[in-house]
């Protein structure tokens, strides 16, 4: 057996994977998220560790298996968090996550200091989310605390540290701290000295599959991992999805709807140029990367509707009626952007909108108009892929937005691509485990895991009639971020 970790933003799932790729077992943790002021979003670290020790020993025992027979271990991981740690590895501070837009400042410092250089090096633009704006922001307006860090790392490469005691940090994570020399795989020295950052607060590099030791005499004890089982780095959670989804080789795309959604497209090498619109990162599969547009609330849309219009409610309860309403909602338009946006507005001050609101529009078409909106939100990436000439034709969907069987038919006339779902699809945490499958030397490659491993369950083939009539809507779509941007 091997066992995959995904750290995520509100919980830590562990899975127990079997030879044959067939989940065997799982045990989940939730954490709390801090937001102390608008616009922060923070979590205390030892939580993760104390969740995913729980997670370890409940999915152990529950299992029934012998330890001895879990071979080895990998994690994906929320991206960008900052965990600063002083020279005994302390955290100095709480992280700051990903979805924490309080470095607008810092980002705008960013670009202006290295010019060209942020989209050749890094390959990405300066956004709120990643982690160079927020050690910044820490230095600049914490100097106290950011006096005591020596080092940083990133969540699931603290949660390793704790585990194993080993400090490293995994390429696909890596390139989300605007840090790292994208095409050459190592730190920019030309970033660090533009920010006065010594080489020495950051981690050594390794492949997400590398391996990274083995778990500490203490922690073998608290969650039943055998001191033998061997610990790969993992990868960050998007090119962990990407990895559980067979997304191994050209011409194939990844639609991910959880909290935020993502559209990601497989990149054999770092020539693709989308002028920074989305953002380019280093894959889990080693000397290959990936394209990606994100939209920042889309499984969060439609939960923050549920919980302001359907209380109580289920899901499946709430979107029950959606099926009955026409494809576009007779006229009401959604924006996602209930907590700003990323692709194609790198813009956290934007904000959602209904329009188009008719006297006899029902609760059902409120909710339709929110998955439509999010759909939408992700074909603007899809569109950028396209206009730089990529073909997308085929997409593999997960996460929330995989579950629901109008959402995956919604998805196919949106994108005007075949929407392919998966069999028991287990997001990012399969990811890791096939790391673990292929380091514990079960296959000789990802891809030859991925054939055994990711199993397509059914393909949705677009609608003519209703693309058509999708475009048509998705065109007034793309003009709403310009009416509304002034609104607040
Ligand atoms: C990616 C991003 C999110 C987080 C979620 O750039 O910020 O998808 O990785 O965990």
């Amino acid at each position: 057996y091997v066992i995959g970790v995904d750290l995520g933003t509100s919980a830590v799932k562990t899975l127990l994977i079997g030879q044959d790729g067939n989940l065997k077992g799982e045990a989940t943790r939730e954490y709390p998220l801090y937001h102390e002021k608008a616009g922060w979003s923070e979590q205390d670290p030892e939580d993760w560790v104390t969740g995913t020790t729980e997670a370890l020993k409940e999915l152990i025992v529950n299992s029934g298996i012998p330890s001895a027979d879990i071979e080895g271990i990998s994690f994906s991981g929320q991206m960008h968090g900052l965990v600063l740690l002083d020279e005994n590895d302390k955290p100095v501070r709480r992280a700051i996550l990903w979805n924490d837009t309080r470095t607008t400042k810092q980002c705008r410092e960013i670009e202006r200091t290295l010019g060209d250089k942020l989209l050749t090096v890094t390959r990405n633009p300066a956004l709120e989310g990643f982690t160079l704006p927020k050690i910044l922001w820490v230095k600049q307006n914490e100097p106290e605390t950011f006096a005591k860090a020596s080092h940083f790392l990133l969540p699931k490469d603290y949660l390793r540290l704790r585990l194993t005691g080993a400090k490293h940090m995994d390429l696909s994570d890596a390139a989300g701290t605007l840090m790292l020399d994208v095409a050459a795989a190592s730190w920019s020295s030309e970033v660090l000295s533009a920010f006065e950052i010594p080489a020495s607060f950051c981690p050594p590099l390794v492949e997400a599959g590398a391996y990274a030791g083995n778990v500490t005499p203490d922690v073998s004890e608290s969650t039943g991992i055998s001191l033998s089982a061997k610990v790969f780095a993992g990868g960050a959670d998007n090119a962990c999805g990407a990895i559980g989804a067979g997304i191994l080789s050209p011409g194939l795309t990844l639609c991910s709807i959880g909290t935020s959604g993502v559209v990601l497209t497989y990149e054999a090498d770092a020539s693709a140029d989308y002028e920074g619109k989305v953002h380019f990162f280093n894959h889990g599969k080693t000397n290959s990367f990936y394209a990606m547009g994100v939209t920042l609330a889309a499984g969060y849309s439609l939960s923050w509707f549920r919980n302001t219009f359907a209380k109580g409610e289920s899901f499946d309860a709430m979107l029950e009626g959606v099926g009955d309403i026409p494809a576009g909602s007779n006229g009401l338009l959604f924006t996602p952007y209930i907590v700003g946006e990323r692709t194609p507005h790198p813009d956290s001050k934007i904000r959602g909108s209904f329009i188009g609101i008719d006297g006899s529009h029902t609760r059902a078409h409120f909710a339709r108009a929110v998955m439509e909106g999010i759909t939408f939100s992700l074909n603007e990436s899809i569109a950028i892929f396209r206009a730089a000439g990529k073909t997308i034709n085929t997409i593999v969907s997960i996460g929330g937005g995989a579950k629901n069987p109008l959402w995956l038919q919604m998805q196919a006339d949106i994108f005007r691509a075949d929407v392919v779902a998966l069999e028991n699809e287990q997001g990012p945490g399969l990811g890791a485990a096939m790391l673990a499958a292929v380091g514990s030397g079960w296959f000789p490659s990802l891809d030859a895991c991925g054939e055994i491993f990711v199993k397509h369950a059914r393909i949705y083939r677009p609608n003519e009639a209703v693309s058509v009539q999708y475009e048509q809507l998705f065109r007034i779509y793309q003009q709403t971020y310009n009416q509304t941007a002034g609104i607040n």
